[in-house]
């Protein structure tokens, strides 16, 4: 008698909000979806690439980073999508553990990031730097220093004389590149309205004095231009940081009550 009131009861109330875990499963489905198309595209760069320059200047093989974030985003979505439709505990726990371990991690190294700011810079700086020495010798680094210069308004880390790092542009008297003492065209201060563009604007610029040069190409190196940016766009960097934190922390606590609520229907029916 007791068992058929509970069964009867359990067919028209459930613990389980059902809002809860559509939201949970369509959520992870979506990022699932997501981290395999990540992983497709670090799949795609790593077989695409011939040389191996980039991996050497950024330690790690980009490509390998983003297949590596693709595949670990890939398990946790599994989880969290399974978990829900199923209404398994194990998964779900799973899932709830994992993204606080990726959204604790993250948070240390924003903190760090922060704190450290002068080590932050002078690692980046070193990147840079590398980026700068093979900026010839590699197609991907030298759209890469190409973009950063021409977005940021910038030339070199510190100033448009650290060119002066990559062979062909060095600026010592025995060189014989016919770049010599030059710096790239991206550095270059486009003029309005000129109709032939003047590639060559850059030729030759580390051996004029900083305030002949500077008439020409950016006379601010990109590490001042780039806390300049951040500065001015304090917002938007905070709107980014919240666009990556907020779906972790909706992740695990829709997870936590999930779980809860099947523990709780668990417990009801026995
Ligand atoms: C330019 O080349 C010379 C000779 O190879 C080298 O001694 C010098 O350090 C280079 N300049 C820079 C800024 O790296």
């Amino acid at each position: 008698m007791d068992r058929k009131l509970n069964l009867n009861r359990a067919e028209t109330f459930s613990f389980i909000n059902p809002w809860i875990r559509y939201f949970l499963f369509f959520f992870s489905f979506l990022f699932w979806v997501f981290s395999l198309l990540i992983v497709a595209i670090g799949l795609y760069a790593k077989v695409q690439k011939a040389t191996d320059t980039v991996r050497d200047t950024f330690l790690i093989d980009p490509a390998v980073i983003l297949i590596v974030v693709g595949v670990v985003m890939f398990f946790i979505t599994f989880c969290g999508c399974i978990g829900a439709l199923r209404e398994n505990i194990r998964l779900l726990k799973t899932f709830s553990f994992s993204l606080t371990l990726v959204f604790l991690t993250q948070l240390a190294i924003a903190i760090l990031g922060f704190f450290y700011s002068d080590q932050t810079r002078d690692t980046l700086g070193k990147f840079v730097k590398k980026a700068i020495v093979h900026y010839r010798d590699d197609l991907d680094l030298q759209n890469l220093m190409d973009y950063i210069q021409k977005e940021f308004k910038c030339c070199g880390w510190n100033n448009y004389i650290d060119w002066s790092w990559n062979l062909y542009f060095n600026c010592t008297q025995e060189n014989p590149s016919s770049e010599r003492c030059s710096v790239p065209y991206s550095c270059c201060i486009p003029i309005p309205g000129e109709v032939v563009v003047n590639t060559m604007c850059g030729f030759g610029v580390q051996s004029q004095n900083s305030l002949e040069a500077t008439k020409s190409i950016y006379p601010m190196g990109c590490v001042d231009r780039a806390v300049i940016w951040i500065e001015s766009h304090l917002l938007l960097v905070g709107a980014l940081a919240l666009g990556l934190a907020l779906p972790q922390i909706a992740g695990i606590v829709l997870s936590q009550i999930l779980i809860s609520q099947i523990q709780d229907e668990i417990s009801s029916v026995l």
